[in-house]
């Protein structure tokens, strides 16, 4: 096995360096709504420009499924880029082909060339070999930087490393650092909070989580299936029908792991007419309510766990934190672990980030990561696929 090279490892001087970043940020009405990844991105691209390298960054932005699409252009992320960087941005109108040639044979150094939405060709998705090929041909050397996309087995995060001489970027570095850091020995007690709508793509992380946690507290849509298997009467609250039987499961497996997991007992339910005045109800009151966030007896439970744990890892929101005023158990939460000095603390996952980021005065996380799937990914397994490619 190798040792992954590191962005210090590497001669720059008149090279051209693809990199690899995740541009795929959230937007709404063309507005970018968390740049924490383009911010993180960028480290690596003034490092490459001062070892006078020319950056050519390669990126995802959304699902079009193999096929131009203007609405996942990543012209839109330009000027962005060009903020943070304090740089102009070159844009190349494919990321393959005679365009990109014509492009990167007038650059020059000190220049920074972003290349359109890799996926508006299937051979991204499918790892084609030939697509990887034509993506590195006018390049001397990869540089990984997209952590939060290293879950992926696509063309530019797999295949291409095979062509070219390869390495990670900083962001990278710094995600796998804290990461192993803090949670692969973590301090004990461990306990995780998963949220967010679904835990179709949670299973296996819980199930992983019960092995290592002494609490796995539970939340969000992922909370109601749990509350459903158990017989509760939820409500028209959102749950996955497919799941209920994982969830009975689960919690089989947690018990003989000693792992106990909270479910909540008190939520803040929809009510007509009442959008502004929280209401809420005990678990066993609940009719034909529709539950939008835990209510205040449940997170006082948590922060009571909280306080008799020394490391938190945290994915996915309590509620429904993008309307207020369900977004209430996620704030709180976030207030109450920023308000630990000496706890551990690790979130990751788009939403959980968000919600993190919409208050300035939160600085006291130990690590944030920039993955979502990939976040849950890596707690697994301790790796990523991209990164394991790399040591080959
Ligand atoms: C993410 O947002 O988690 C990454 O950019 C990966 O996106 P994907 O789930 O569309 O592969």
């Amino acid at each position: 096995m190798k040792k992954i090279k590191k962005i210090s490892d590497f001669n720059f001087n008149s090279k051209k360096v693809l990199v690899r970043l995740d541009l795929n940020v959230p937007i709404k009405n063309k507005k970018i709504l968390d740049e924490t990844r383009i911010i993180s991105s960028i480290p690596t691209l003034k490092e490459i420009i001062r070892k006078k390298g020319v950056p050519v960054i390669i990126s995802h932005f959304g699902r079009p499924n193999g096929k131009k699409n203007n609405l996942f252009s990543l012209k839109k992320i330009c000027a962005s880029l060009s903020k943070h960087l304090k740089k102009k941005i070159i844009f190349c109108n494919n990321c393959i082909g005679i365009e990109v040639k014509r492009t990167l044979d007038d650059v020059k150094i000190g220049e920074v060339v972003l290349l359109e939405n890799l996926r508006f060709h299937s051979g991204e998705t499918n790892n084609n070999k030939n697509f990887a090929k034509e993506l590195s041909k006018y390049c001397d050397i990869y540089i990984n930087d997209a952590f939060s996309a290293s879950h992926r087995k696509h063309a530019s995060i797999d295949n291409i490393s095979k062509l070219l001489p390869s390495g990670i970027g900083k962001n990278m570095e710094k995600e796998i650092f804290n990461l192993n850091k803090f949670l692969k020995n973590p301090k004990k007690p461990l306990t995780a909070i998963v949220g967010g709508a679904k835990m179709q793509n949670k299973i296996s992380l819980i199930n992983n989580l019960i092995k290592r946690c002494k609490y796995l507290i539970l939340g969000g849509g992922v909370a109601n299936t749990f509350l459903k298997s158990n017989k509760f009467n939820i409500g028209k609250s959102i749950y996955e029908k497919k799941q209920l039987k994982n969830a009975i499961k689960i919690q089989k497996k947690a018990k003989e792991n000693n792992c106990f997991i909270v479910l909540p007992e008190d939520f803040t339910i929809l009510e007509k007419g009442r959008s502004k005045n929280i209401s809420i109800i005990k678990l066993n009151n609940l009719k034909n309510h529709q539950i939008l966030d835990l209510g205040s007896l449940s997170t006082w439970v948590i922060s009571e766990i909280i306080n008799n744990s020394k490391t938190i890892v945290w994915s996915g929101p309590l509620g429904y934190f993008e309307k207020k005023p369900y977004d209430r158990a996620t704030n709180k939460l976030c207030s109450f672990i920023n308000s630990k000095k000496n706890l551990i603390s690790i979130a990751g996952g788009g939403d959980t980030i968000a919600a993190i980021n919409k208050n300035k005065k939160i600085n006291n996380f130990s690590f944030l990561s920039t993955g979502g799937g990939a976040f849950l990914h890596w707690l697994e397994n301790y790796t990523l696929p991209g990164i394991e490619v790399l040591k080959k």
